[in-house]
């Protein structure tokens, strides 16, 4: 990662935050995105405690294109180039289909399926008229391709965004040399995921017995398989889910 500017949107908290540790521990120069300047100037000054690389932050919302668009102006104006975005930026509450709003749908589906598209929108233009051959790596979950009974506007969308990994895989591999891939998280502690999904510590201890491993994932292990994703170790990886999930997803039997 030495060197290389990567983009981290939703960069401030859980995830996206110790993605941005890693980066930037690793010598890239590292751009967090977020709706709250207070907080992304806190973790600005967290992650440059031990950060070899340089750190800035971008005060936007993934669901304004023009915000976007600033996002990659002012990257490529403090850094020079983008050679990597991290679509983390996303939105979820527990919810009953029945009673969820239609501005509710429309929010969680606007942060994460259009957020993730207008970013990698954005940023691929920018490669594409550059002739560089950058990565993006998005975050999807398990019940993109099973259900998500509960967060059905999250389900939708990342479905949605799973399938926008895959076709840009293909398009822009093809065309371009642009990777794209995701990560399916399944449970990790210190998350808005685990914070705002485990709504009682009966529910948290019922998830955790449900992965093999009989633990919660950590953040700083997505933040090195979102490392290896990202780099050459990884260049002929395109289009691929990695899921990191202590094994969840898989335990479906009914003992
Ligand atoms: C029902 C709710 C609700 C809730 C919000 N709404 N919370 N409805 N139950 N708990 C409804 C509101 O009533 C409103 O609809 C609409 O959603 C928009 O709400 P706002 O608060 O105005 O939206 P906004 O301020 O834009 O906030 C977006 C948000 C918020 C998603 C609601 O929680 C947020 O910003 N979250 C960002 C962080 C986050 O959620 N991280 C968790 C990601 S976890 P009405 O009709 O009343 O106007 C994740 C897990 C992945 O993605 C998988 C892991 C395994």
């Amino acid at each position: 990662m030495n060197n290389k500017t990567v983009i981290v949107t939703g960069g401030s908290s859980g995830m996206g935050k110790y993605m941005a540790k890693r980066f930037a521990d690793e010598g890239a120069n590292v751009v967090i995105t977020g709706r709250k300047e207070e907080r992304l100037q806190l973790v600005k000054e967290e992650l440059l405690e031990t950060a070899t690389g340089k750190v800035m932050y971008v005060q936007m919302d993934v669901r304004e294109p023009a915000d976007v668009k600033r996002m990659v102006d002012e990257a490529v104006e403090e850094f020079g180039a983008i050679d990597h975005l991290v679509n983390n930026a996303a939105g979820n509450f527990i919810v009953a289909a029945e009673e969820l709003s239609i501005n509710g749908w429309n929010t969680v589906i606007d942060i994460v399926l259009n957020g993730t598209f207008y970013c990698s929108k954005a940023v691929g233009e920018y490669w594409i008229k550059e002739k560089r051959k950058g990565t993006i790596l998005n975050m999807v979950a398990t019940y993109a391709w099973d259900a998500g009974a509960g967060v059905i506007h999250s389900a939708a969308a990342k479905a949605g965004v799973l399938s926008l990994t895959r076709t840009l895989a293909v398009e822009w591999g093809s065309k371009y040399g642009i990777r794209v891939n995701a990560i399916a998280p399944g449970p990790i502690e210190r998350t808005g995921g685990a914070e705002k999904l485990m709504l009682s510590p009966e529910m948290a201890e019922r998830t955790r017995q449900s992965v093999p491993l009989k633990r919660f994932g950590k953040p700083e292990e997505i933040a090195g398989l979102a490392c290896f994703l990202l780099s050459d170790d990884a260049s002929y990886i395109n289009g691929e889910v990695v899921t990191m999930d202590g094994g969840q997803w898989l335990n479906q039997l009914p003992f």
